[in-house]
């Protein structure tokens, strides 16, 4: 399905240390409390799948399971948390699947997704002896809070390649639970304190990762880093973030109008406890209501009905605000992006945005709800004009210009959504703690995929379980808290900084050689579109 496919809205790796288990030819074995998990092995890398690490009640913060007792047997991916149903245009999206590089990040359909769902993959170079201390990769997919579960890629890919490198990685996939059933809002649930389910699944899955091994941990996405203080709890010392900063979001009353349509969408309109009522409702029904909801390849795009917001408890401010404040994880990270990251969420939208007027009316009701136009100043005449020449894919001149509005809608949302998130946190990071950056442009070769150009999340289905040249810097990473190595042949990745801008940037053709770049580019955009989201928060 296309938006499981695409739209892996935040991609990040975090880095922690975990005991090996007992290799053994065929069925790798490991140990955790007084239990005995039984594996899988391809000779490359020992896989265990599907191990249960908390329960999940519903619209409540997720309860940790253990200790574990008796022999499992962990040879199968576990269910995927309920996914949101798309009301998006499918031709599209069906031809997209047929795509091999797409297909490879859809969801499972053989297992179906379950509300008990919070498992997690491990994946550890086969034959490591028990007393080996490696490093963790640990994947968080992405999916626009909606969709996505981590059994969609390989993490099989990034061991094998680890011991190829001779620096050897555990990787571990965790689900999370996401659309309304992860980042219901509304007053409700902020006064229940149960906003950011999701991300408390992550953290919960963090600590397990800590307590099955030992030592240091690792990082989730950049709001695992702001939250708690900016304290890491030794959870994580290292993230890796492709396309996903401190998003723009406010406070989980801007959720309400969301929670309110699910309530009168069930039967629970008339009770005096509704967040109770909607605990209590039948799954299938609770779910035919949550997928009424807008999804991110519906009109309204990124301005996601369910998305992670200012909890007062997880997030005690807005997640830029917690960035100027210094409410940061001190430790080293990388922080990227793709260089279309708006062209998917445009097609649905720039068919009923079609001229001037309607997309000045579109983005500041949809995106900047509460500027007038004199807030914007001159951002749609200057940065982002009407002029498919400076619209995304960028550099394509009146190519792709599939609809009128369809190349400005991408530029924009592209970057109020990625690209300026991401720089103005490196940008307020580089001088706490070792930071670099980077711009993938690596492309779809068909020629019939060409009009999104470096689309979200092709860094991830060309470079990183590819596997490519992203992979040996991830490794280096994991292993070192630096993307620079040896044994790998690239080039050296300079730290970013607010003087040179300096970024890796993985060049379009991928037999070309990679440059560094400056991360110089539609300054002025970026910085009032900053400026924007700090006054007027999604
Ligand atoms: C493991 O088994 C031992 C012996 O039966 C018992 O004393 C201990 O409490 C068990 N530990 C856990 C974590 O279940
Ligand atoms: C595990 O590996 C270490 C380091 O290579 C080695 O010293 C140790 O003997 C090994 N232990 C076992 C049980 O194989
Ligand atoms: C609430 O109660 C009224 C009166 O009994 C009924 O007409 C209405 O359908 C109920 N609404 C919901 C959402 O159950
Ligand atoms: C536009 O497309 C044509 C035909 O594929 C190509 O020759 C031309 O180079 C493209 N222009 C730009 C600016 O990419
Ligand atoms: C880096 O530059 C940006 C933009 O000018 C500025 O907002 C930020 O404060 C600078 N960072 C530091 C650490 O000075
Ligand atoms: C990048 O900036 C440096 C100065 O920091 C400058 O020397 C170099 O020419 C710039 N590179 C490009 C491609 O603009």
């Amino acid at each position: 399905m296309f938006a499981s496919s695409f739209l892996s809205l935040v991609a990040v790796y975090v880095v922690a240390t975990l005991a090996a288990p007992t290799p053994s030819a065929a069925s790798p074995t490991v140990q955790l409390d007084n239990a005995t998990f039984v594996g899988t092995s391809d000779g490359t890398a020992d896989s265990f799948l599907g191990i249960k690490f908390a329960d999940a009640p519903r619209f409540n913060l997720p309860v940790p399971v253990g200790p574990y007792t008796g022999m499992q047997t962990v040879d199968a991916f576990g269910p995927a948390c309920p996914q949101q149903g798309s009301n998006a245009v499918t031709t599209l999206a069906d031809q997209l699947a047929g795509n091999p590089v797409a297909s490879k990040l859809q969801a499972r359909a053989d297992v179906p997704p379950s509300e008990d769902c919070l498992n997690l993959n491990v994946y550890v170079p086969a034959g490591t002896n028990s007393t080996a201390r490696l490093p963790v990769a640990v994947w968080i997919f992405g999916g626009g809070f909606e969709t996505g579960s981590a059994d969609t890629v390989d993490g099989g890919v990034i061991v094998k390649r680890s011991v190829e490198l001779g620096e050897p990685v555990v990787y571990v996939g965790m689900n999370y639970r996401v659309s309304a059933f992860g980042f219901i809002a509304g007053q409700e649930v902020k006064a229940a304190g149960v906003g950011n389910i999701g991300l408390e699944d992550q953290r919960v899955a963090l600590q397990w990762i800590q307590n099955w091994g030992e030592s240091a941990g690792a990082i989730s996405v950049a709001l695992q880093m702001l939250t708690n203080g900016g304290d890491a709890g030794g959870l994580f010392h290292g993230a890796f973030m492709q396309s996903g900063a401190p998003i723009p979001v406010g406070d989980i009353s801007r959720g309400q109008a969301e929670y309110d349509q699910l309530v009168q969408d069930t039967s629970c309109g008339n009770a005096t406890d509704t967040l109770q009522c909607l605990r209590a409702l039948p799954y299938d029904t609770l779910k035919l209501a949550v997928d009424q909801s807008p999804g991110i390849i519906s009109e309204q795009s990124l301005r996601l009905a369910w998305l992670p917001r200012v909890d007062g408890r997880f997030l005690t401010d807005t997640p830029q605000n917690l960035v100027l404040q210094g409410s940061i994880a001190p430790i080293p990270h990388v922080s990227g992006n793709v260089n279309d990251e708006g062209t998917v969420f445009s097609l649905v939208n720039s068919m009923t945005v079609l001229d001037d007027t309607a997309f000045r009316a579109y983005m500041l009701s949809n995106y900047i709800d509460g500027a007038t136009e004199s807030d914007v100043g001159d951002l749609f005449d200057t940065d982002y004009p009407d002029d498919p020449t400076q619209g995304s894919p960028f550099g394509t001149g009146t190519n792709f210009s599939i609809l009128p509005q369809y190349k400005r809608l991408a530029a924009i949302q592209g970057d109020l959504v990625f690209q300026a998130p991401r720089r103005f946190f490196v940008e307020h990071t580089y001088n706490r703690q070792p930071t670099w950056s980077f711009l993938s442009k690596r492309k779809p070769q068909s020629t019939f995929l060409a009009f999104i150009g470096a689309f979200h999340a092709s860094d991830v289905a060309y470079n990183v379980f590819a596997p490519g040249d992203m992979t040996d810097y991830l490794v280096h990473f994991v292993n070192h808290g630096d993307p620079n190595g040896a044994g790998d042949g690239l080039i050296d990745w300079p730290q970013y900084d607010n003087n040179t801008r300096q970024q890796m940037t993985f060049v379009d053709d991928d037999d070309a050689p990679l440059v560094i770049t400056n991360d110089t580019y539609r300054v002025d955009g970026f910085n009032k579109l900053t400026e924007l989201s700090l006054q007027f928060p999604l």
